[in-house]
């Protein structure tokens, strides 16, 4: 089931609502809109190494070569303007990137100005949210996040958290991102009878406070003291069913 849903992930579109997004679609006023946004979930190391992710190793393991990835979603995005992508995982974004030579770097840096090769989370990796120290959390965000700001400048600074496949989510995550200054954060594995009670009662989206000491300041951006929109994900898998990936 694992690797079916990790799959499913990698290569499927989510209906994103991405309302706080400057660079999305203005939509139509007074009706619900939907932009579905590709988007990469790319594990920095699960069933097989960091490297044979990257380099599409060892495939009767997992199905899944990172670089081909960004190589043919670039040229998608070169080809027609039209399209957009929002890339995670800067662990490989960064490998990909130093194998490129300086015109594709030159057209990447396009396409982040422009964007539509937009960075969402932007840590070295999606991190856990149990097990992990909110040290290390720090640490893995502050490195990707410098990198993706030294490299295309503070436009390119990603607005939306995105923790799909961390399994369970807390509160201090949700603290740290709006500290970081996300303005919205996804989220996939919450517990059973709280999805379901969620989805029953369309509250899938709420406003997060993810810290009691900080209030407020746990679920606004510095910047604009606005509210950092949570919104939990619901995937389909083959088989149609709506449930956990
Ligand atoms: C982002 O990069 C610029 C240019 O290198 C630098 O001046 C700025 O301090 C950086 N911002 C952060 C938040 O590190
Ligand atoms: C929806 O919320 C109400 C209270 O606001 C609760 O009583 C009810 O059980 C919830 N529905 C489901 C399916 O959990
Ligand atoms: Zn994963």
């Amino acid at each position: 089931m694992m690797g079916t849903a990790i799959f499913l992930t990698l290569f499927a579109c989510l209906p994103v609502i991405l309302a706080l997004n400057p660079q999305c679609n203005p939509g139509k006023e007074g009706m619900l809109n939907v932009h579905l946004v590709c988007h990469t979930h790319d594990d920095v190391g699960w069933l097989k190494t960091v490297d044979q992710y990257y380099y599409g190793a060892q495939n009767d393991i997992q199905r899944a070569g990172v670089q081909y990835i960004l190589d043919s979603v670039v040229r998608a995005l070169l080809e027609d303007m039209t399209k957009k992508f929002i890339y995670v995982e800067s662990a490989f974004f960064f490998r990909w990137w130093d194998e490129q030579d300086e015109d594709m770097q030159n057209n990447v840096k396009m396409l982040v100005d422009e964007g539509r090769l937009e960075f969402i989370n932007g840590g070295w990796c999606m991190n856990d949210e149990g097990g992990a120290h909110y040290n290390a959390m720090i640490d893995q965000m502050t490195l990707g996040l410098m990198k993706i700001n030294s490299t295309f400048g503070e436009n390119s600074r990603p607005t939306i958290g995105w923790q799909i496949d961390p399994f369970g989510h807390s509160r201090e995550q949700a603290s740290l991102f709006a500290q970081m200054g996300m303005e919205g954060l996804f989220f996939g594995r919450l517990d059973h009878d709280d999805k379901d009670t969620r989805w029953a009662n369309k509250t899938l989206e709420m406003i997060w406070e993810g810290s009691a000491n900080l209030g407020k300041l746990s679920a606004s951006t510095p910047k604009s003291h606005g509210d950092q929109m949570c919104h939990i994900k619901r995937c389909m898998h083959k088989d149609g069913q709506t449930g956990f990936i």
